[in-house]
C-alpha cells in the first residue's frame, strides 16, 4: 500500500476505498496520480462544456466529482460514509452542503463578496466539509474554478502558480495551512494565496 504515504494535508483512505479502485494493478503512489490526472483532465473538460444553471445544486457537484474521478475510483461522485481526519461527520454531509450551496446562491445574488471571493469561500467550505473519500482538495478547486468562469465570466485562480500542488512542497504546506487558517476564520492567508486583491 505503497501509495498511502499521501502529502501533508491530503486524506488516507481506508481499506473499503481502497477497493474501489478501478485499475487493481495500481501499486504505486506515482501510478495513481498518473490515472487520476489524466481523469482530472477530462473531467475539466467537462466542467467547462457544462451549463451555469446547473452548477450550484447537489447533483452538480455530485456529477463533477463523477467526471474528474470515475474512470479511477468506484465510489466517485458519492458521498463518504466514514470519519476522516479532516471533515465534518459524514452524517452532516448532505445538510451542510445544501447550506453552502444556498449561502453562495445567496453571494452571487446579493454582491456580498467579490466573484473571486465568493470562489474562494466556497473553496475553503466544500474542503472543508470534505463531500467525498478523496479527491477534495482538486475537486473543491475545480468547482471554485466552474463559479468564476460560468457565473461571472471571469479567469480561474491560479491555484499552482507555477507550481506542483498535489505534490509536497511549499506551494503545497503554504496552500494547507492558509486553509488551516480559514478553519479559524481567518480568511486572509487564504486570500493572499489565491491571489485576490485588496480592492477586489
Ligand atoms: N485543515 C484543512 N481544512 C480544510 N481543508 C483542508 C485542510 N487540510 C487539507 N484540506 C483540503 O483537503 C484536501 C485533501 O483531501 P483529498 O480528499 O485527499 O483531496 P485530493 O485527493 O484532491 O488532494 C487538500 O488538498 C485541501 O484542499
Ligand atoms: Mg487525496
Amino acid at each position: 500500500m505503497k501509495y498511502m504515504d499521501d502529502p501533508e494535508g491530503a486524506t488516507p483512505f481506508t481499506l473499503d476505498e481502497r477497493d474501489g479502485l478501478k485499475h487493481k494493478h495500481v501499486t504505486t503512489r506515482g501510478e495513481l496520480d498518473h490515472l487520476e490526472q489524466a481523469n482530472v483532465a477530462n473531467g475539466m473538460r467537462w466542467m467547462r462544456r457544462s451549463r451555469k444553471k446547473d452548477l450550484l445544486t447537489e447533483r452538480y457537484v455530485r456529477e463533477l466529482h463523477r467526471q474528474l474521478f470515475g474512470e479511477v475510483w468506484k465510489w466517485a461522485g458519492n458521498f463518504r460514509n466514514t470519519e476522516k481526519n479532516i471533515g465534518i461527520d459524514p452524517r452532516e454531509i448532505g445538510v451542510e452542503l445544501r447550506l453552502l450551496l444556498d449561502n453562495a446562491r445567496y453571494w452571487i445574488e446579493h454582491k456580498t463578496y467579490s466573484p473571486k471571493e465568493i470562489a474562494i469561500r466556497f473553496h475553503h467550505r466544500l474542503v472543508f466539509i470534505h463531500p467525498f473519500p478523496n479527491g477534495n482538495g482538486r475537486h473543491a478547486r475545480v468547482m471554485a474554478d466552474a463559479i468564476l468562469m460560468k457565473i461571472f465570466d471571469q479567469p480561474p485562480i491560479d491555484w499552482a502558480g507555477g507550481h506542483e500542488l498535489q505534490a509536497i512542497g511549499p506551494r503545497r504546506s503554504e496552500y494547507i495551512s492558509a486553509l488551516r487558517a480559514a478553519d479559524q476564520e481567518d480568511y486572509s492567508p487564504l486570500f493572499t494565496f489565491a491571489g485576490l486583491k485588496r480592492e477586489e
